[in-house]
């Protein structure tokens, strides 16, 4: 799912950023971390790179495959839960991290801090079906026990996620972890999912990668749309007949886009902070979005990716009727997918196709439906955004740009919306046009390059929550 997210996310910013050209960024930078002084490098030995190549090796061998919310390996996943007892020995004999199984094979460990007063945090992955061309989970317990080993004691708590079944919706997994920390009091200041990247060479002529990180995430609604009729011979139809009253339903429904929201959520946002990166005219355009908006809004419906980033999209992705020759079906049925627009609810979007197929004898059916998750803050004081996009820079020195973005797929973070109103999407991955042709495939490419780096990332992260402080707003609260 994530990958899903992953790959419009990428495009996206390929086609949004391909209006013309950018190059640097400065201004945008968080607060250099402070007590400097007692931070704990991030270079690994070479014994504990051959030990982390090991361990990668190891997990990948556990085929922790999910199918559907009902069928998943469970021995592989049971096998998992041993592997990781196994390879982070210091993790599990810490005694202020505490280590629990939920929901039958998801792990959460609560890490406590030295300094209680700050709000802790959460750091999500999932050991099904890895979307990354590394394993989160896997980064994120490596890099945890270097930090142990090294005698690290962080200041801020926070917690550590492994759902087991992100890739079937996260029910038993990621749900059940955020019911008990909900159930426990628990405030988040932020949360880390999966999602992002930095893209590198989308844009012609550009050379510098710059970073996404996503801060909405679309909502869904899988419709069904019925028609039943009185059945009949062929030889002497009705006028219409529940194949073509539901045709023309749908047929209205693709022909009737909902409604461009560019202007709300994200998107605005990015453009304007990217604008005096890119060349002339595109640098006045973005900068002057008061009045170049309705250009820049019929441009980006163009094409079908970017026009996914301003409006609910509708997708008919299945039709059913009919089984005999000569006979008039009583029943026709279609389903569509709708994904949600970050400033569209469920219900709105509901009452629009209500409107849009405004005929009576079509049912409409909610097979299931979700709201999208509200936009985390990117601003000066949002301290997920400012934490990641200062871990980017420093583990990152040639990306300048950290932009928010939105996930056009679903992860496991929805389910975590109720703990904080900072939800962050990113993987510490450089992603590049020529891995477009086979996102599949990046599973199999797992370099051991790109896992020591996020192991990194994850490292200086997890310190960097101790030290990178944001002013705090007289007004707002977080
Ligand atoms: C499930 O996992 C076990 C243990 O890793 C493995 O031996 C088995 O082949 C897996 N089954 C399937 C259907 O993948
Ligand atoms: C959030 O909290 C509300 C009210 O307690 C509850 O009904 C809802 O199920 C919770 N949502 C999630 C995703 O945990």
């Amino acid at each position: 799912m994530a990958r899903r997210c992953v790959y419009l996310l990428a495009l996206g910013g390929v086609l949004l950023l391909g209006i013309a050209t950018f190059s640097r960024s400065k201004g945008l930078r968080g607060k250099e971390p402070q007590g400097a002084a007692s931070r704990i490098s991030s270079q690994f030995s070479e014994e504990e790179r051959v030990d982390m190549k090991e361990a990668l090796k190891g997990a990948i061998q556990i085929p922790t495959v999910s199918f559907t919310s009902e069928d998943y390996n469970t021995t592989a996943l049971a096998e998992f839960g041993e592997y990781i007892y196994k390879v982070f020995p210091t993790v599990f004999s810490t005694s202020f991290i505490q280590h629990e199984v939920v929901g039958g094979y998801s792990h959460l460990f609560t890490v406590q801090g030295s300094d209680p007063s700050l709000q802790p945090y959460l750091l999500l992955a999932h050991i099904d079906v890895v979307p990354a061309p590394a394993e989160g989970w896997k980064a994120i317990l490596q890099a945890l026990e270097l930090l142990l080993i090294r005698d690290y004691i962080p200041q801020r708590p926070f917690f550590i996620a492994l759902g087991h079944d992100e890739e079937v919706s996260g029910k038993n997994g990621a749900q059940k972890i955020s019911t008990l920390l909900q159930a426990r009091g628990v405030q988040l200041a932020f949360v880390v999912d999966e999602g992002g990247f930095i893209l590198d060479g989308f844009i012609p002529n550009v050379k510098k990668p710059f970073a996404q990180i996503a801060v909405a995430e679309k909502g869904s609604i899988n419709l069904m749309l019925q028609v039943n009729v009185t059945p009949g011979h062929s030889s002497a139809p009705q006028k219409e007949t529940s194949i073509g009253i539901l045709a023309a339903a749908v047929s209205r429904l693709e022909q009737t886009p909902l409604p461009n929201m560019f202007g709300d959520g994200p998107l605005k946002t990015t453009l304007e902070l990217l604008a005096n990166e890119f060349s002339f005219p595109t640098n006045i355009i973005l900068s002057n979005l008061w009045l170049f908006w309705p250009f820049v809004r019929r441009f980006l419906e163009r094409n079908h990716i970017t026009n996914a980033l301003v409006r609910t999209t509708t997708a008919l992705t299945m039709f059913n009727a009919g089984i005999k020759v000569n006979v008039i079906p009583p029943v026709a049925q279609a389903v569509v997918n709708f994904r949600i627009h970050p400033a569209q609810t469920v219900q709105e979007v509901l009452e629009l196709v209500k409107n849009i197929v405004a005929d009576d004898r079509v049912q409409l059916h909610v097979l299931s439906a979700f709201d999208p998750e509200p936009v985390s803050p990117s601003d000066n004081q949002a301290l997920g955004y400012q934490l990641l996009r200062h871990t980017i820079h420093s583990v990152f020195p040639e990306v300048s740009i950290v932009a928010p973005g939105t996930c056009i797929g679903n992860t496991d973070s929805r389910h975590y919306k109720n703990l904080s109103n900072g939800i962050y999407r990113f993987n510490p991955f450089y992603l590049r046009p020529q891995d477009f042709t086979g996102i599949h495939g990046l599973n199999e490419k797992i370099s051991v390059q790109a896992y020591e780096t996020h192991v990194k990332f994850i490292f200086e992260l997890i310190q960097n929550a101790d030290t990178v402080r944001v002013s705090v707003p007289h007004v707002h609260e977080l």
